[in-house]
């Protein structure tokens, strides 16, 4: 069964990022998926304070929330994260979660020397955020933040739904199809993980002894 961790990167609980992401994993589930949901402003994590203590063995030193989803990161098959865009880009408790996870591009980059640019990340992520203009650039700044947030964790950008025109809490209650959306969303990331899977276990080599 695949593992995907859901991140609620909203300050409102009930916002409309919350309701998206309840309908994404609420179709991951129906899917088959075991899906652990985690409200960041639940947790108290720090800023990254860029003291680099991570360069000794890949964890961070500071210790706080965040060393409870250090293991959870390393073992998901997918991730899903939710987050209001805030002036162009994720919320504070987004991206104070996201620089904490540098320690994952530490490990990668400078400590395991993965080839940068180079390097085929094996696990899916889903992205949904919410603002409430038309601008035509709205979701640009935050589509880079999370790409490469994503490629730091070891997992490719596989879907983001952008939604626009969303301001008050409950607005994406008027939107079905928005609903509808994202819980479709959830439940193709899961069969998507269950796919890779089956062709993981295909491909991997023999057991050693066997014929
Ligand atoms: C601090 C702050 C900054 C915001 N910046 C933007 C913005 O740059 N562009 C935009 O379209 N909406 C902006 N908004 C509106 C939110 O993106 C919008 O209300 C969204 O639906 C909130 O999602 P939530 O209910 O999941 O928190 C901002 C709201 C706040 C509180």
């Amino acid at each position: 069964m695949s593992y995907i961790l859901a991140f609620y990167g909203s300050p409102r609980r009930k916002g409309n990022t919350a309701i998206l992401l309840q309908q994404a994993v609420q179709g991951a589930r129906e899917a088959g998926a075991e899906v652990e949901e985690i409200v960041l402003r639940d947790l108290k994590i720090s800023p990254c304070l860029e003291i680099y203590g991570c360069k000794q063995n890949g964890r961070c030193v500071i210790q706080d929330d965040y060393q409870k989803l250090h293991d959870k990161l390393l073992r998901m098959d997918g991730i899903m994260l939710a987050s209001p865009i805030f002036f162009y880009t994720v919320s504070a408790f987004t991206k104070i979660f996201m620089d904490r996870c540098n320690v994952h591009w530490v490990k990668k980059y400078w400590i395991d020397e993965a080839p940068m640019g180079k390097w085929a990340n094996r696990r899916k992520g889903l992205f949904i955020a919410a603002g409430a203009t038309q601008g035509r650039k709205l979701f640009e700044g935050v589509e880079l933040t999370v790409r490469y947030f994503f490629d730091a964790i070891d997992t490719q950008l596989w879907r983001s739904l952008c939604f626009r025109g969303l301001d008050f809490q409950g607005d994406v209650m008027k939107h079905p199809d928005y609903l509808e959306e994202a819980c479709a969303a959830g439940r193709a990331l899961a069969l998507a993980l269950a796919a890779d899977a089956v062709n993981a276990a295909q491909t991997a080599p023999p057991a050693a002894g066997g014929a």
